[in-house]
């Protein structure tokens, strides 16, 4: 089954393998390199590449080297790397990742923002090294608006670059996670209590807008409980969540919650529904079976995270049974090796 083909919105892919957003802390001056192109288009055999987390606007930058796609400059970065990817057959959305609270002044000037001034209690990236996350400043009810715009303003830069579409990342913590969670967001404007979905709906709905719904995911993790997020009632928040989503191309689902709740959602959901097994860096990364059992389950794509570090023809080793590479922590971010010298299977 994860070999087979799949209609995703607008494209056809080749196999059910989705390379996962993975964050690498690469990027120069807020943009992609040379080396991320080479990176990107390595995998391109992947049925649908989602990058790394790539802020919407400046406020949104969540750690030191990771890039964006809100100034010309980053656009055009970008687009060398979407082309690489096509250029070998590829396809590929942009993660569109607002850190919110998650996210330091020293990073680039800017002082975190968020639902509400609660800090998440974890320590977050800085050009120094690891800091307790500050207590970011309340957005008001106008500059929240301000915050959904800038993930259609994103889409459709990102569009620009070439991107065949974007993902919004709606879970591990980030803002939009943030405005679903009782313990990050106690706003009692149309934005808080019932209205925690709010956000993220209007955020899509703004992407909707600019790109079109057959272009647009949204990542979620319901349940999942770091930096600092608490959830309850996990099934009825989730369960009014995707039923206020427009129709996109789909929703992306972290295995962060019990398998009946997970398959409860599936079965609410009316289009491709995307499983990472592996969750939030889980203790064991996802494997072909797990895919291949959650495809028997009712899910239509599953997505790979650790398991495309180090195996950029991953849906060959898949095809063929050949060993995988397994990588190491030091070098999944700003690391000088371990980025685009993982070579295909040597026969
Ligand atoms: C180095 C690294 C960086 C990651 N960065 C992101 C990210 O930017 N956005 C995101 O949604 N998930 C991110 N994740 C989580 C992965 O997408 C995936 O959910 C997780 O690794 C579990 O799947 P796996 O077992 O297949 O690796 C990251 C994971 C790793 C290992």
């Amino acid at each position: 089954m994860l070999l087979t083909s799949y209609r995703l919105g607008n494209l056809t892919l080749p196999n059910r393998l989705v390379m996962a957003p993975m964050t690498r802390a690469r990027a120069v001056d807020g943009k992609p390199t040379a080396e991320t192109a080479t990176y990107y288009a390595q995998r391109a055999t992947a049925g649908l590449i989602v990058t790394e987390g790539v802020h919407p606007n400046a406020v949104g930058q969540a750690g030191p080297s990771m890039p964006g796609v809100h100034d010309d400059a980053q656009v055009e970065a970008w687009r060398v790397v979407t082309d690489a990817v096509h250029a070998n057959g590829g396809r590929i959305f942009a993660q569109l990742m607002h850190g919110g609270r998650i996210g330091h002044v020293d990073v680039a000037g800017h002082h975190p923002v968020g639902p509400s001034a609660i800090a998440a209690g974890t320590d977050v990236f800085t050009p120094s090294g690891m800091a307790p996350a500050p207590v970011p400043r309340a957005l008001t009810t106008a500059e929240v608006v301000e915050q959904v715009q800038a993930f259609g303003d994103a889409a459709r830069r990102a569009v620009d670059a070439g991107f065949d579409g974007v993902e919004l990342h709606g879970a591990n913590g980030y803002l939009i996670q943030q405005f679903l969670s009782s313990s990050a967001n106690e706003r009692t404007d149309r934005y808080g209590g019932a209205g925690r979905v709010r956000f993220a709906v209007e955020a899509v709905e703004a992407a909707v807008d600019a790109i079109g719904a057959d272009r647009v995911g949204i990542r979620l993790s319901p349940g999942g409980e770091i930096q600092g997020i608490v959830e309850e009632d996990v099934p009825a928040l989730y369960g009014s969540l995707l039923k206020a989503l427009p129709d996109i191309a789909y929703v992306h689902v972290l295995a962060t919650t019990d398998d009946e709740t997970l398959m409860g959602l599936r079965k609410a959901w009316p289009t491709a529904f995307v499983l990472n097994p592996g969750g939030q860096i889980g203790p064991v990364e996802s494997t072909q079976e797990q895919g291949e059992r959650w495809l028997a389950n009712g899910a239509d794509l599953i997505s790979y995270g650790r398991a495309y570090l180090g195996n950029p023809d991953l849906v060959e080793r898949f095809r063929l049974g050949l060993p995988l590479v397994s990588t190491e922590r030091e070098t999944w971010f700003s690391a000088p090796s371990g980025y685009v010298d993982y070579p295909s299977y040597q026969h």
